[in-house]
């Protein structure tokens, strides 16, 4: 196709050319993005829609950040990947940074969230092995029901969504699954002396913005702490300002043994995470026993930093906070007009959900994503009739207004 092809081209040309050549493993919604900027994105068409998915919360600092770009395109033109076969005069830097931004003693570089969760996994066991003294080969890890940390076959062999899981098995052994927000079922778990860590999201957010008890993450840290067990936070789409906190540990003062980031952590431009621990845990790690081409590259090092930078001197964690409690406040209000449609408004900062009175098996909640889209708002169910929304943490209070009216006209026509 020549390039003027390109610039008359419509959504239904692209959407036909992923259908007919792209692996089939995503049901989007029906709009085709080309530009994005802060809260928006426009379609190839041009219409100007609010992004309240923020990409899974991976643009926590609004679409095409320009520090982050200006990074982006600056190390772009300098260097953009040694590999770990030398050192590159960011890698330092960007530990250092990272770990004064956080507390912890080292950082471990990956690229994607479900490296960073691997990542920990695999650090719980050689710690396991090497600290604590679990015979080789009987490391066990806990999860909870609804996790979701990505889809490598580490990961899905803790899902409990059949979805992810059917089909791709045999599955990881050493995997015990207990229920969400159950400190008697974590207990009773961590009677094993050969469990390593339990890892956890605090609020889960893929199994629809599932919001624990507030004495849930301080009593995970407690038993942990009691039973010499690591606990691994993944924060992957709670952290990073999301939930009105740095972290959403943060809401209840609780420091995971190892906290696991990505997304938001490059502001979306690129794959950057990261697992952050101690010198204890990190340390059982030696050269050549684990490891990535990309991770730790400088290009991501000088994002990453902006990224983090861009998050504090913006104070979005503190919009979140500020943001969330309005958008939460519209929607109860909503709620109580709509009580047939929304059964529950839930969430923290600005990770927040509506689920939906949905007696059709998900296509109620979806046809209500069409009609947002329709009237200029993204948005996606996911777990059928669970509406996560996201938006891009530097959502000004008029862009917010605006926001929630097409959200409140649609649901109150629907
Ligand atoms: C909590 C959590 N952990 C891990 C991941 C995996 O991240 P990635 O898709 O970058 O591998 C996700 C992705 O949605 C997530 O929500």
């Amino acid at each position: 196709m020549n390039t003027s092809a390109i610039s008359v081209a419509t959504s239904a040309h692209f959407i036909a050319l992923e259908e007919r050549y792209n692996a089939r493993n995503y049901h989007p919604i029906p709009v085709v993005l080309e530009r994005g900027q802060g809260v928006y994105v426009w379609d190839v068409e041009g219409k100007q829609y609010f992004d309240f998915l923020s990409a899974y919360s991976a643009v926590n600092q609004g679409h095409c950040h320009p520090r982050i770009v200006r990074a982006l395109i600056e190390q772009a033109q300098k260097l953009t990947l040694t590999s770990r076969a030398f050192y590159n005069n960011l890698l330092g830097p960007y530990a250092e940074f990272i770990t004064r931004f956080f507390g912890y003693d080292r950082v471990l570089p990956m690229n994607t969230g479900v490296e960073a969760g691997e990542t920990a996994v695999k650090l719980a066991r050689h710690w396991a092995y090497r600290v604590k003294g679990v015979p080789e080969n009987q490391a066990k890890m806990i999860f909870v029901q609804g996790n979701f940390w990505g889809r490598t076959l580490a990961a899905i062999s803790s899902s409990t969504d059949p979805l992810s899981y059917r089909d791709f098995g045999p599955f990881m052994p050493g995997y015990i699954i207990i229920p969400y927000d159950d400190l008697a079922a974590l207990e009773e778990a961590l009677q094993d002396p050969t469990v390593a860590g339990f890892m956890l999201e605090p609020i889960q957010g893929e199994a629809g913005v599932v919001v624990p008890n507030d004495n849930y993450l301080p009593g995970v840290r407690a038993l942990c702490t009691r039973y010499n067990v690591l606990m691994i936070a993944d924060e992957v789409q709670t952290g990073l300002g999301r939930t009105g906190r740095m972290l959403c540990c943060d809401h209840f003062g609780v420091r995971p043994d190892i906290l696991v980031l990505g997304k938001a952590l490059s502001g979306g431009v690129l794959p950057v995470s990261a697992v952050l621990s101690s010198n204890e845990i990190m340390l059982t790690i030696k050269p050549g026993e684990h490891g990535s081409t990309f991770g730790g590259n400088p290009l991501a090092c000088a994002v990453a930093m902006e990224a983090l930078q861009v998050l504090r001197d913006e104070r979005l964690a503190e919009n979140a906070e500020r943001q969330g409690r309005v958008f939460r406040q519209r929607m109860s209000v909503l709620r109580e007009r709509r009580p047939d449609l929304i059964l529950t408004v839930r969430g923290k900062g600005l990770l927040n959900a509506l689920v939906i009175n949905d007696t059709s098996d998900g296509q109620m909640a979806w046809n209500l994503c069409l009609k947002l889209a329709e009237n200029g708002l993204l948005a996606k169910p996911t777990h059928g009739n669970i509406i996560r929304l996201a938006p891009p943490l530097v959502i000004t209070d008029d862009e917010m207004d605006a926001a929630c009216s097409i959200i409140e006209s649609v649901v109150l026509t629907f």
